[in-house]
């Protein structure tokens, strides 16, 4: 089969790494792609976000399978674009994935699904924001409704904060994602991610994981996109991922068959643990960045597999084999990050250290200039290894991060401090 990932950061270098695996790959292009990938796979440039464009891409390169990584093309509607031209395609229609795109379009399925979920509230007026915020009084967690990456959501400990995040949003701070806002109440307890391949109507779990989003050790400073996340995660027992599936996952997948936008793609729930209870937090259309590093570590190629039996509608007699087994990843970024950094220093180290089915750099931010891998973004290296315990693949892992010669990068030193 000849492939297409879209996307160009850790998750789709994991991809490409785990689809290349896999004999029934012939071919695999990856647009835009990294210099990670680039050592892997062809890259080629590409609007991944304009679907005529990837079409005519798709068409020119005799592609039969487009796997799409982050979440805007799909937003944009690129999956269905693919599909009306009966091209098959891992990833939502533009309709399912308002299950990212719009925070108040998921609370309204949790609603009709019956799913355990934060109470909330939607506006789409300052001062009735602000009443209701005043009335509720804090913590509470003010979300602008549509995607802001990663940014649109102030988890307000006071009141003022929450207030002051209504006068950011409706002041357009985000642009159009907070001309709606969605007010809800806050969920105390521990943070996991719970990843479900979904194929219109069957469902397949494929791993929990946690990551670490704030940028500093012992989980502070500043938020990121993800600072290192290790699977599985324990808090996610058998008995809580079995209640997940039962009492938010089947009934969200039915609820968007009922509505005419059967859910086809990977179903990734944010959700908060308390007391052997999960709510869900969030979904996701999409697979977790650095989550997919550490899953696709411990799926290898059958990963594959499971994607094209996603996208066929055959996950009822699909199957995914566990090691029992543990993958951690720990991410590299520029000094400064998630603030200003520099782009173009030299990283070196990386031809010495193992790539095999234990030990891997996958690439985020990176390219190449003059035969080096430079960095190229503020992410830039996902440093990842499977174990058998938790603490053997941290030990691989910071091994490989003390191979590593590159003065203007940090990492923090304690994924996986809670879990350990
Ligand atoms: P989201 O983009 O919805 O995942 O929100 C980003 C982060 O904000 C989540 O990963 C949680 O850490 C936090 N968060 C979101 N909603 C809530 C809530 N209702 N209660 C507590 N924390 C929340
Ligand atoms: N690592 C969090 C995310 O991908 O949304």
């Amino acid at each position: 089969m000849n492939i297409l990932i879209l996307g160009g950061g850790g998750r789709e270098h994991a991809l490409a790494w785990a689809v290349m695996q896999n004999p029934k790959c012939d071919k695999l292009i990856v647009a835009p792609g990294n210099a990670g990938i680039a050592a892997i796979a062809d890259c080629a440039s590409l609007n991944t976000e304009d679907g005529s464009a990837v079409l005519d891409f798709v068409q020119e390169n005799a592609i039969d399978f487009v796997i799409i990584g982050p979440e805007a093309p799909l937003a944009a509607g690129v999956a269905d674009v693919l599909r009306a031209a009966n091209i098959l395609v891992f990833g939502p229609s533009q309709a399912a994935a308002q299950l990212e795109a719009s925070k108040r379009f998921t609370k309204e399925i949790c609603d009709a699904a019956g799913a355990p979920t934060a109470g909330y509230a939607h506006f789409t007026q300052a001062d009735a924001a602000r009443a209701y915020i005043r009335e509720q009084g804090a913590p509470i967690v003010v979300k602008a409704d549509g995607l802001a990456a990663g940014k649109g959501v102030i988890v307000a400990m006071d009141e003022k904060t929450a207030l002051d995040a209504i006068d950011d949003m409706f002041g357009g701070a985000f642009g159009g994602a907070g001309a709606e806002v969605v007010i809800e109440e806050f969920m105390d307890g521990e943070e996991a991610s719970f990843f479900i391949l979904v194929d219109g109507e069957d469902i397949l779990p494929i791993g929990t994981a946690q990551d670490h989003k704030r940028v500093g050790e012992g989980d502070t400073g500043l938020n990121t996109g993800g600072m290192g996340a290790y699977s599985p995660a324990p808090v996610l027992t058998a008995e809580i991922q079995s209640a997940v599936l039962d009492d938010i996952i089947r009934p969200t997948v039915a609820e968007m068959a009922r509505r005419g936008m059967p859910y086809q793609g990977v179903l990734y729930a944010g959700l908060m643990i308390k007391d052997g209870q999960a709510r869900l937090v969030e979904y996701n259309v999409r697979f977790g960045d650095p989550e997919c590093q550490v899953l696709m570590m411990r799926l290898g190629a059958q990963a594959f597999d499971l994607l094209h039996a996603a996208a066929e509608g055959r996950l009822a007699e699909a199957q995914a084999n566990w090691a029992d087994d543990h993958a951690m990843t720990v991410v590299m970024a520029a000094n400064g990050y998630p603030g200003s950094y520099e782009k173009g220093s030299i990283i070196g180290g990386l031809d010495d250290l193992p790539e095999d089915s234990i030990n891997m750099v996958f690439h985020a931010g990176t390219s190449q200039a003059d035969g080096k891998i430079v960095a190229a973004g503020g992410r830039v290296l996902n440093v990842t290894a499977r174990g058998a315990s938790l603490q053997q693949a941290r030990d691989r892992a910071y091994a490989m991060v003390d191979g590593i010669d590159w003065p203007e990068g940090f990492c923090r030193r304690d994924i996986g401090w809670r879990a350990l």
